[in-house]
C-alpha cells in the first residue's frame, strides 16, 4: 500500500546553503557526493517539518544552517566501517525485516558491565539474536534514577558500566557477530542533575526556557484535569516544585525527570546531535523513549500531539543524512489506534519510525491467557493497520516495564460499557488474587485493589512456572510460556525476548528486592541473570532446557522459512472455538494457538485456501490435518504450505 506522500522533487546542489556547499567542497569527494544526494532527498521534508515547528523563532534560518552543518559534519566524521554499513543498508533498506530477533536486558543484571556483555555474545548468537537492546547505559543522575531513564549526560557512558571506548568496542564486536546494538534515547526528559537543569536552577533564563514552568496551583489544576498519571502511587501529579525558580516544572514521570520544552529549537538540535554522536559510536538502533509526551498543549492530554510527529520526522531526516543504517523505534505505549502516526501514517505523512512496540498485542495475550479466550487478541489484530514499506512491529511477551492494561480500553469500550472489568479480572488474576490462579505477579501503581494500572512479574512467574507443584502443572506452565512466545515470534517483524525468559527465569528474590533502593515495583521483574538456569540450557530434562530449545526451534524456523516473514500480510482466520486464534501469514503460512487449558480440535478447512489444506508443521515436518486440527492445552503450531 502506498501511504507515504510522494517525496518532493529533488533539489540540486545550488539549493544548499553556502556553508554546506563550502563544507562539502573541502570534504572527501566520494562522501561529499553521497551526502549531496542524501541532502537532496531529505531536505524538502526536513525543512517543511522544522519550519512548521520553529520558523517563528528568532534566528531560525541561522539555526537551521547550524543544524545542517552539524549533521553533515557528523556524517563526515562517521567511522569508515559504519559509513560502509550505511551504504549497504541504503541499498537494502528492508534489512531489518529479515529474520530479526531482539533481546532486551539491563547491562549490569545481564553481565555486570559493557565489557561483560561482550562475553555473552556467544549466548546471544546461539539464541539467534540480531538486535540487542541494552536498557539505559548513559550517565544517569544519582539514584533513584528510574533504572537509568533519568539521564545526566547524553555524551558519557555510566561510569559503573564502562566508558565510551567500551561502548565502541562492544558495538564493533556485536556488529561482527551480526547483532545491532539498540540504545535507549530518552528524549522527553532529562535528570534534574543534567547540566541544563542545574543551570536552570542556578538562574540561567536560557536554560530555564528548556523546561516547562507553571506558576500557580490553579494553573496546575487546569492542566491536571486532562493529564494521565504514569506513576499515581509513587509520583502522583505531573509537576514538581523547584524552590530555586519558585515555580513548578513539568515532570510526567518521576520528580527528578524534568520534561524538555521542544518549543525551543536548541533542545531539538542538541538532542539530535547527541543521538547522531551515539550512532557514530556504533549504536545502530534507538529506542525513542516516551515519544508520546514530547509536546504539550493546554486543554489536551498532552499526548500524541501533531508536533510530536513533526519532531520525529525531522529526526528521521537527520538520521537519514548522517547515519541512514540506523533504526528508530517508537516507545509509544498507547492504544493501537494511536500508533499509525508513529510510522508516518498521520495527518502529516512521511517517514518516521521504522519500528514501534505492539503493546496492545502483548497485553491482550495476557488477558487471553487469564480468560482462556482469544477475543481481545482478535480485536487488537483486527485494528492493527498494515504498515508502510520498511516498517514493522516489535512484539514481545514481557519487558522491563509492567504489563499496562489500559492500552486495551478502546477495544473493550467498543464491545460494550461493562467490558473494562475484564482488565480488573486480568490484573487480579496475575496478582494471584483470583480463585484458581497460578500466577505470582503483583499489581503496579494501584493502591486500591479495584484500580487497574499494570502488573509486574517475570513471565515465568505469571504463567505459573514458579507455583507449579506437580509435573503436570509444570508442563502446563511451560506450555503457556511457549505459547506466548510463539505468538510473539509469529506476529512480529522484530520479536523481542526479555532477559531470562529464554530460560524461564522467575521473579527477583525477596531478599534482593529488599536490598534494592527505591519503591519501584517493577524491580520484581528485573532480576540478575540466572547462571544456574543458563548452565541447564542444553539439558532436555530441565524446564530451562525445554524452553530454550523450543524457542530456538521457532527462531530458526522463522529464519529459514521465507513464508513466515513478517513482510507478508497477516490475516485473521475465522475459527469457531473461542480459545483458538488462527492467523494466516501471506499465502503460505498459518499459526494456530490454543489459549485454553484443555485439548481442542478445530476444523479450519472451510476458512483456508486450497494450497493450505495439507500443510506441514514447520517444527516436526509432519503433515497436519486441517479438517481436524488437534491442539494440546496451550499448544501452538506453525504450518507452511508444502515446500515453502
Ligand atoms: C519508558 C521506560 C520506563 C521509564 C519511562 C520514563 O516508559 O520504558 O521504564 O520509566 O519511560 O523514562
Amino acid at each position: 500500500m502506498s501511504v507515504i506522500e510522494d517525496r518532493p522533487a529533488l533539489v540540486g546542489e545550488a539549493h544548499l546553503p553556502a556553508v554546506l556547499n563550502d563544507l562539502l567542497a573541502h570534504a572527501d569527494a566520494d562522501r561529499a557526493d553521497v551526502l549531496r544526494a542524501r541532502l537532496a532527498q531529505e531536505l524538502p521534508l526536513l525543512r517543511d517539518r522544522l519550519s512548521r515547528l520553529y520558523s517563528n523563532t528568532p534566528d531560525y534560518a541561522q539555526w537551521l544552517n547550524r543544524v545542517l552543518v552539524q549533521t553533515v559534519q557528523t556524517a563526515l566524521n562517521r567511522p569508515a566501517d559504519l559509513w560502509a554499513l550505511d551504504l549497504q543498508r541504503e541499498a537494502n533498506p528492508n534489512w531489518h525485516l529479515q529474520g530479526m530477533l531482539g533481546y532486551c536486558t539491563y547491562t549490569d543484571k545481564f553481565a555486570g558491565n559493557l565489557a561483560g556483555v561482550r562475553q555473552r555474545i556467544p549466548h546471544l548468537q546461539e539464541l539467534g539474536v540480531t538486535y540487542l537492546h541494552l536498557l539505559p547505559f548513559l550517565k544517569p543522575g544519582t539514584p533513584p534514577n528510574d533504572g537509568g531513564f533519568a539521564v545526566a549526560s547524553y555524551d558519557e557512558v555510566d561510569p559503573k558500566l564502562g566508558t565510551l571506548a567500551d561502548l565502541q568496542q562492544l558495538t564493533r564486536e556485536l556488529r561482527a557477530a551480526g547483532i545491532s546494538l539498540c540504545s535507549d534515547f530518552v528524549l522527553n526528559h532529562v535528570s534534574h542533575e543534567h547540566a541544563w537543569a542545574v543551570q536552570a536552577r542556578a538562574g540561567s533564563a536560557q536554560h530555564q526556557s528548556f523546561f516547562h514552568w507553571v506558576k500557580s496551583p490553579e494553573q496546575i489544576a487546569a492542566y491536571e484535569k486532562n493529564l494521565v498519571q504514569i506513576f499515581p502511587n509513587t509520583a502522583p501529579g505531573n509537576f514538581t516544585f523547584v524552590p530555586e525558580v519558585n515555580a513548578w516544572t513539568w515532570t510526567t514521570f518521576y520528580p527528578y525527570q524534568w520534561d524538555l520544552n521542544y518549543a525551543q529549537p536548541i533542545v531539538f538540535s542538541e538532542m539530535a546531535k547527541s543521538l547522531l554522536q551515539l550512532a557514530n559510536h556504533g549504536v545502530e538502533a534507538f529506542r525513542l523513549d516516551s515519544t508520546g509526551f514530547l509536546w504539550k498543549r493546554a486543554g489536551t492530554n498532552c499526548m500524541n500531539q501533531p508536533e510530536v510527529h513533526w519532531l520525529l520526522q525531522a529526526l528521521r531526516c537527520l538520521t537519514n543524512i548522517a547515519a541512514p543504517g540506523t533504526l528508530l523505534k517508537a516507545e509509544a505505549i498507547m492504544p493501537t489506534q494511536d500508533l499509525p502516526p508513529y510510522f508516518g501514517l498521520g495527518d502529516t505523512q512521511g517517514p518516521e519510525c521504522h519500528v514501534a512496540y505492539h503493546s496492545s498485542l502483548m497485553s491482550a495475550s495476557w488477558v487471553a491467557l487469564a480468560e482462556e479466550n482469544t477475543q481481545l487478541i482478535q480485536d487488537v489484530l483486527f485494528h492493527t493497520p498494515a504498515l508502510p514499506e520498511g516498517c514493522t512491529w516489535m512484539t514481545y511477551v514481557r519487558c522491563h516495564d509492567d504489563i499496562g492494561w489500559n492500552v486495551l480500553r478502546p477495544e473493550l469500550d467498543a464491545r460494550g460499557p461493562d467490558q473494562r472489568s475484564r482488565l480488573l479480572h486480568a490484573s487480579q488474576f496475575f496478582a494471584g488474587q483470583v480463585e484458581g490462579s497460578y500466577a505470582q505477579g503483583a499489581a503496579f501503581q494501584a493502591s486500591d485493589t479495584n484500580a487497574v494500572h499494570g502488573t509486574n512479574g517475570m513471565a515465568a512467574a505469571l504463567v505459573g512456572l514458579k507455583s507449579a507443584q506437580t509435573p503436570e502443572e509444570q508442563f502446563a506452565a511451560t506450555s503457556r510460556l511457549i505459547l506466548l512466545q510463539s505468538l510473539s515470534l509469529f506476529v512480529g517483524g522484530l520479536p523481542l525476548i526479555y532477559m531470562g525468559d529464554e530460560l524461564g527465569q522467575g521473579n527477583t528474590s525477596a531478599a534482593e528486592l529488599a536490598a534494592r533502593q527505591g519503591p519501584d515495583g517493577r524491580e520484581l521483574h528485573r532480576p540478575v541473570f540466572d547462571e544456574a538456569l543458563f548452565a541447564q540450557r542444553h539439558e532436555s530434562t530441565t524446564t530451562a532446557g525445554v524452553i530454550y530449545a523450543t524457542l530456538r526451534a521457532y527462531v530458526n524456523a522463522k529464519k529459514q522459512h521465507a513464508a513466515l516473514s513478517a513482510e507478508h500480510a497477516l490475516r485473521l482466520v475465522p475459527c469457531a472455538h473461542p480459545s483458538v486464534l488462527v492467523l494466516q501469514r501471506g499465502e503460505q503460512a498459518l499459526g494456530v494457538f490454543n489459549f485454553s487449558g484443555t485439548n481442542v480440535t478445530v476444523s479450519l478447512s472451510a476458512a483456508l485456501p486450497m494450497h493450505l489444506q495439507t500443510p506441514i508443521n514447520v517444527l516436526t515436518q509432519q503433515a497436519a490435518n486441517i479438517s481436524a486440527c488437534e491442539l494440546a492445552p496451550y499448544a501452538s503450531v506453525w504450518l507452511t504450505a508444502h515446500g515453502s
